[in-house]
């Protein structure tokens, strides 16, 4: 097979366009001309430079095309389930209060830590495995509940593995997701050993396997200065700080993510006007997570529109987590976006290709411009918007054959 082919018969394509911020382009009657895995050249069929016109055609079958997505915040790797919580929140237990009895995070720590790395591989596979017929082709996965060395090591040594066998991931270490049982509370201390210990060893045993660091900074959990402390740790160790911010309170999360020139903050439902503009003025993008606002209950949307008048780059990203977001579908996320966020069509979908790889530091996805992976999704819509019209519907893309 040449290494040069032509997707046509496409109804249309839809594509941001990564030299302006929110500007899509919407071009019907389209082909997109690929060199091996790359985008070359995009357009209407119509408008074909007379280069390709002995190249192997794809037929695209009257569908939409669009970029994969991409879903910069998960937490992908993890024992168990927290149904059973589920069911106390319903019946009136806030997330914080089982949380402090022990419950919570910590419950899923006690499960994975019981979990061999060939275990977490294949839970992994079949999570990755979800979330790719749903369309994301590409994802940030978090370490995060282990909190301590050796459960930390196996979940980084899984994620190796997983992008050994192809997956398209991006690992962020996330040792102080949470306060470790062993340090009854003492915040300090376990701040301690994760900046001097934990990041450095697991950067020593698994070389190459994670970009990013992360930690939780809460009320209760890791204070601000501990943040700074932990995250700069990181980056002496090369790693992208990225923050768990102002999730369920405003404790400053947005600033020091805009202090340490972090890849993103994330969460915000809490987030100050001074952090907004603090994140907009150095770059930092804001991931918002609206499924989770969902499954906790909380009425305190992420104030997405005022990031955006703000200068802000939005994300949005499943969270995709046994606790807080047990939600593996971009489409929700899409939907949720537009209807509670307050995002327009091209605005959601914008937040979960271009601007979520960005966060990323993947200029080559979330986009088909030229220069793009062709991770190319084909949609048998008559219009893409019907993926957040048609509210409760499963649709599921196709792809380009290989
Ligand atoms: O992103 N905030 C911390 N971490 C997760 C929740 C994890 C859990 O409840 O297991 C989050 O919401
Ligand atoms: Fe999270």
């Amino acid at each position: 097979m040449s290494d040069r082919r032509v997707l046509v018969n496409l109804r249309g394509l839809l594509t941001p366009d990564p030299a302006r911020t929110w500007a899509v382009d919407r071009i019907p009657d389209a082909a997109l001309a690929l060199e091996g895995n790359r985008v070359a050249w995009l357009g209407r069929a119509a408008d074909l430079p007379a280069a390709w016109a002995g190249a192997d055609r794809v037929d695209g079958g009257g569908a939409w095309a669009s970029p994969g997505f991409v879903d910069p915040h998960t937490h992908l790797l993890f024992g168990g389930n927290r149904s059973g919580e589920f069911n106390r929140r319903l019946q009136g237990a806030s997330y914080q209060a089982i949380a402090s009895e022990g419950g919570g995070i910590r419950e899923t720590v006690r499960a994975t830590r019981g979990a061999t790395v060939d275990e977490l591989v294949d839970w992994g596979e079949a999570r990755l495995r979800a979330f790719r017929e749903r369309g994301v082709v590409h994802l940030e996965c978090k370490t995060g509940y282990g909190l301590e060395l050796e459960a930390e090591s196996r979940l980084t040594a899984a994620y190796g593995e997983l992008q050994r066998r192809g997956w398209s991931l991006d690992v962020t270490l996330l040792p102080a997701h949470d306060l470790a049982p062993e340090f009854n509370g003492d915040a300090e201390a376990n701040a301690r050993i994760v900046t001097e210990a934990w990041l450095p060893e697991l950067v020593r045993r698994h070389p190459g396997v994670a970009r990013f660091c992360d930690v939780f900074v809460e009320t209760g959990v890791f204070s601000v200065d501990q943040g700074r402390r932990i995250l700069e740790g990181g980056k002496r160790l090369g790693l992208t700080p990225r923050v768990h911010a102002d999730e369920l309170t405003g404790t400053g999360g947005a600033e020091l993510a805009a202090e340490l020139g972090a890849a993103s903050a994330d969460h915000l439902m809490f987030c100050s006007d001074a952090g907004m503009k603090a994140m907009a003025a150095v770059d930092v993008t804001p991931v918002l997570l609206p499924g989770t606002t969902l499954f906790l209950g909380m009425r305190d949307w992420a104030p997405a529109r005022k990031m955006i008048d703000a200068g802000c780059r939005v994300a949005l990203a499943t969270d995709f987590n046994p606790g807080s977001c047990p939600c593996l579908d971009p489409l929700t996320i899409l939907r949720l976006g537009c209807l509670q966020l307050r995002l327009t069509f091209e605005e959601a979908f914008t937040a979960m290709t271009l601007h979520a790889a960005r966060s990323l530091r993947r200029g080559d996805l979330g986009h088909l411009h030229p220069g793009a992976r062709a991770q190319v999704l084909l949609w048998d819509v008559e219009e893409l918007l019907e993926l957040v019209y048609w509210v409760g519907e499963p649709f599921r893309p196709r792809f380009l054959p290989a």
